[in-house]
């Protein structure tokens, strides 16, 4: 063991300027303001600009979180971007975005992206975490990024009204000392693939009704309430299996920033918790759900204006397609 901890010392974000009110997106299809707030908690969700990708959000917000830590670029060692809508099939957009952050150089350093949908910046900060607590890596800049408005169907109510866009980033440091990434937990169970899900891609073929010479771009599929219903048990368990890991008590924990996908469903993993929601940190309201990037936007947003301090046990958690969940506990 190294004795080294992966420590948060930088956080920064990036929505795209456009909102999109769930009076406007009422106009589009057949739902209402009062439908979407209370079933979702969703008032509005940022849609990127025409020519905006996820890797010029990845970069926005990585610039951030490396102004926050202090660093420039070319300190880091490793870049890791959780996406499920990557500008191209290949290459990485972690690779586009070494180079749009100006990482590029001497080191070449990796850069890879995970796809986990909406547990993919779980996932990608439990992959750095084990570079950093081994000592391969000093600094590691980990993103969740989406332009997840490109794969809704803006004419299917069940889930074009949950989707938005936008970035999260953390800069990453390998240190001695208590502060840092606890412990991590990830899972997955392909048994659901079917029950949220974008058809479609290079190996399957094209969507059906499409050109299949085209592999085409699927839209976002959910069987809403069989998710929902999955969401609340995964979750359930995660926090469980992270406590009892650590051997902490529910009041061990000071801050949750849970996946932005329903307040519902983030209010019944409070619950389990015996927090209040006080202690919660929601962004749903105004971001919706931004999938990979809902994590880290929640948890900038708590680390500036102040909420997260220094000593904090923040539990971040995560719930999605595959499906995968999965937690990351972090001590401030
Ligand atoms: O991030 C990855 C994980 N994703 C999630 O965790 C999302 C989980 N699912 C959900 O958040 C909820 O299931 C939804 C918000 C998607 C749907 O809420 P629900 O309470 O589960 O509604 P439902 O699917 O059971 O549908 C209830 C009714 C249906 O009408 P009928 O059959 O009862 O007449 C739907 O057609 O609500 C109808 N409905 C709508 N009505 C107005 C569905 N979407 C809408 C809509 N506006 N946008």
């Amino acid at each position: 063991m190294s004795g080294l901890r992966a420590r948060i010392i930088g956080t920064g974000s990036y929505l795209p300027e456009r909102r999109l009110g769930n009076v406007e997106l009422a106009k589009m299809v057949d739902t209402s303001d009062e439908w979407i707030k209370s079933r979702t908690g969703i008032s509005e969700r940022r849609i990127a600009a025409e020519g905006e990708l996820t890797s010029d959000l990845a970069t926005k917000a990585g610039q951030k979180a490396l102004e926050k830590a202090g660093l420039a670029p070319k300190d880091l060692d490793l870049i890791i971007v959780a996406t499920t809508t990557p500008d191209l099939i290949f290459p990485a957009t972690a690779s586009i975005v070494q180079k749009k952050l100006g990482a590029d150089g001497p080191k070449n350093i990796p850069a890879f992206d995970i796809q986990a949908v909406c547990t993919g910046f779980i996932y990608a900060l439990t992959v750095a975490e084990k570079f950093l607590a081994s000592g391969s890596c000093k600094h590691a800049l980990v993103v969740g990024a989406e332009t997840f408005s490109r794969i809704v169907d803006w004419e299917d109510r069940g889930t074009c009204i949950l989707f938005g866009d936008g970035a999260g980033a953390v800069v990453l440091s390998a240190e001695q000392g208590d502060a840092g990434i606890i412990s991590t937990h990830i899972h997955a169970d392909g048994n659901y693939v079917d029950l949220l899900r974008a058809s479609g891609g290079p190996s399957s073929g094209a969507p059906d009704g499409q050109d299949p010479r085209l592999p085409g771009l699927g839209a976002a599929q959910m069987r809403g309430n069989e998710v929902y219903k999955r969401a609340v048990v995964g979750l359930g368990q995660i926090v469980d299996e992270t406590l009892e890991a650590n051997n902490l008590q529910k009041s061990d924990i000071d801050w949750l920033v849970p996946h932005q996908a329903n307040l519902r469903i983030i209010k019944s993993t409070a619950k389990r918790l015996s927090m209040g929601m006080d202690q919660v940190v929601v962004t749903v309201d105004r971001h919706g759900n931004t999938s990979a990037a809902s994590v880290p936007l929640a948890l900038d947003e708590a680390v500036r204006d102040g909420r997260i301090q220094p000593g904090h046990m923040v539990l971040m958690e995560a719930f999605g397609g595959g499906f995968t969940w999965g937690s990351a506990l972090v001590r401030w």
